[in-house]
């Protein structure tokens, strides 16, 4: 990995210190520690109290999920070994991310919690999920906050974004019948009727996959108010309907 240059590293470390309100770096604390001061450090640590716990952050993510249309989808490309001569070799055992429909289709079964795709069999994410590797759904709240509030967040840093690892799977018609697919699906992405497998006029072959969330990474906003941290994944599988449609994100009306 590459890293940025200390003086880079610094003005960031300074900026993130900035942000929670900790002293600058190299700047002074009072010294000695008075008495009155620990019992404001002691009230913060109480206030701190008011940041969402780990569940309350679950049902937000899952709402997060279920308003998504989209997201960045990572695979990781083949061994040098078995990588297709149209790849070029340097990409070998390198996650490549590119954006992907999505929506939540399986409400009904058992996999609410698990995105839908519309997984196309030239694409590069299929191709390498075909290969064996485990996937990544990268998503924000970023676009959507702009779309409902008409403004640009004041620090996009401080608004939910969620990462859902695991693997593609594809969707057997006896746990959700293709007509529930399509319907749902369309709903979200209407020119997705191109490209509905099982159609002979598709332009592209395609599957119905779903993305099994294995864990789950959230990062509500800043950490002085935010849930920062792994989810529990049988939580996040538990979450009912009712109860992420009771939490708002971001600039959301209640
Ligand atoms: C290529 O794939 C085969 C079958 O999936 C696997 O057994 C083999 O180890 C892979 N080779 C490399 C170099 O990764
Ligand atoms: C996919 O993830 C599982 C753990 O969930 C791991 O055991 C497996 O080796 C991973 N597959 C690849 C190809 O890295």
């Amino acid at each position: 990995m590459k890293l940025p240059s200390t003086t880079l590293a610094l003005a960031v470390a300074q900026l993130v210190t900035l942000a929670l309100g900790a002293p600058m770096i190299g700047e002074e604390t009072s010294t000695p520690l008075d008495v009155q001061q620990l019992q404001v450090h002691t009230q913060e640590r109480i206030d701190a109290s008011s940041i969402p716990s780990r569940y309350q952050s679950t049902l937000l993510a899952r709402r997060l999920l279920h308003l998504s249309s989209h997201g960045d989808l990572i695979t990781v490309f083949p061994a040098a070994g078995n990588l297709s001569s149209r790849i070029p070799p340097s990409v070998a055992s390198t996650p490549i991310g590119l954006p992907e429909y999505i929506a939540t289709c399986e409400e009904e079964s058992g996999h609410a919690a698990d995105p839908t795709i519309l997984s196309l069999k030239i694409s590069t994410a299929t191709r390498n999920a075909e290969a064996g590797s485990n996937a990544t759904l990268s998503l924000s709240w970023w676009d959507e906050y702009i779309h409902r509030t008409g403004r640009a967040p004041f620090a996009p840093a401080n608004l939910p974004r969620l990462s859902l690892t695991g693997y593609l799977e594809e969707i057997r018609d006896e746990d959700s019948p293709a007509r529930v697919l399509e319907s749902c699906f369309l709903k979200k992405h209407r020119d997705s009727v191109m490209w509905l497998p099982g159609r002979k006029w598709a332009a592209h072959e395609g599957v119905w996959t779903r993305l099994v969330v294995q864990e789950a990474y959230w990062i509500g906003g800043f950490g002085d108010k935010n849930y920062i941290g792994w989810l529990d994944p049988e939580e996040w599988r538990a979450v009912r309907r009712e109860e992420w449609e009771d939490v708002r994100l971001p600039g959301e009306k209640e």
